[in-house]
């Protein structure tokens, strides 16, 4: 495979890197991902994260695999346990469906290979389109308020969400962005503060408990996420805390946008509670960990509920902005997601 290099992932020499999330933003590290544990453990360790980022790696890897000489029935095995890596962001079901059909293939190593170097060119592309139809839902003086992290960083792209917010701010609408910090793992704190600096957006960095008194207060003026599942009906799964934006956005008169690639569809899936959501590690919640080190500060054996998602219903979200456009509310009860 030729060199190939986006925010997150590299390729050298035939050998898969990824840019290590757990370790931003105080140190820019490279870490080998170039068998299936290798990259599994990264990807659950969130150094690998963000819903498109996570099916375009596998996909990546299972390619540079092929072209390394592993064989078709091993391919298939690796497939299938980098399908389960992560529950939630149907992504890298659906990247891994098709990489599925190019393992059916004759040529099957060539196959791969241009399969996966399509999805990431596709992922761009979305991207664009994304940001494009985004952006018109945003008044000039915006001051925008945003969770998780849905830019360069979890995409191939400009992002999703960050990538609308984005090229907003250089159409010079966005007075000021609100970052959640995002509670456990701080994908807000430590990656979106980090992007949005990168690309000299202004933002202030809120605890998560902060929005509803920002909101109070008239300082928000639109919520921005992203989304790691759209159910047939709507119901959008993505980073826990969203669902709780969702219903202050309500409450308050604020419009709240979910930014996603096609990608990101579930039509298969009926609504949000058919979505399998992730439960993860008590010491996400008991303390913290990153590069500057680890810390606990929770009771030792203190009992702990950790899901990584939440699911916001249709009925909260003004409207659904994909590459194909912005989908208004009356659609999505029209079955638009349906198809
Ligand atoms: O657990 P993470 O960091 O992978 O969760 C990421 C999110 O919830 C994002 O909002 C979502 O994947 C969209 S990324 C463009």
């Amino acid at each position: 495979m030729q060199t190939l290099q986006t925010t997150s992932l590299r390729v050298i020499d035939n050998q898969l890197f990824i840019l290590d999330q757990q370790a931003l933003p105080q140190e820019k590290r490279w870490l080998p991902a170039d068998s299936v544990p290798l990259l599994v453990e990264h990807i659950h360790a969130l150094r690998v994260r963000g819903a498109p980022l996570i099916g375009l790696s596998a996909s990546l890897l299972l390619a540079l695999l092929a072209e390394n000489g592993e064989d078709r029935d091993t391919l298939a095995r690796s497939l299938e346990t980098l399908r389960a890596s992560r529950p939630t962001a149907v992504n890298l079901m659906n990247n891994l469906d098709r990489m599925k059909l190019a393992l059916a293939q004759e040529d099957y190593v060539s196959a791969l290979l241009a399969e996966a170097l399509r999805l990431i060119e596709e992922d761009k592309a979305l991207c664009d389109s994304i940001a494009q139809a985004g952006s018109t839902l945003v008044k000039p003086g915006s001051r925008l308020l945003t969770h998780c992290n849905t830019g360069g960083l979890a995409t191939a792209g400009v992002g999703t969400a960050l990538g609308v917010i984005a090229l907003a701010h250089q159409q010079g609408k966005v007075t000021n962005v609100w970052v959640d910090e995002t509670r456990p793992l701080l994908q807000g704190g430590r990656l979106t503060a980090w992007e949005l600096g990168e690309l000299g957006v202004p933002y202030q960095l809120i605890t998560d408990s902060m929005a509803a008194s920002l909101m109070a207060k008239g300082q928000v003026d639109a919520i921005w996420v992203g989304a790691d599942r759209i159910a047939a009906n709507g119901d959008v799964a993505n980073k826990i805390g969203t669902y709780s934006l969702a219903v202050l956005a309500k409450f308050h008169g604020i419009p709240f946008y979910v930014a996603a690639p096609q990608t990101t569809l579930d039509p298969n899936c009926p609504n949000g509670e058919a979505i399998p959501i992730e439960q993860r590690a008590a010491a996400e919640v008991t303390g913290v960990a990153g590069s500057f080190g680890a810390v606990q500060w929770a009771p030792e054996n203190a009992q702990v509920y950790n899901p990584a998602f939440d699911v916001t219903p249709a009925s909260l979200i003004s409207g659904w902005v994909l590459d194909s456009g912005v989908v208004t509310p009356e659609q999505v009860s029209g079955g638009y997601f349906r198809r």
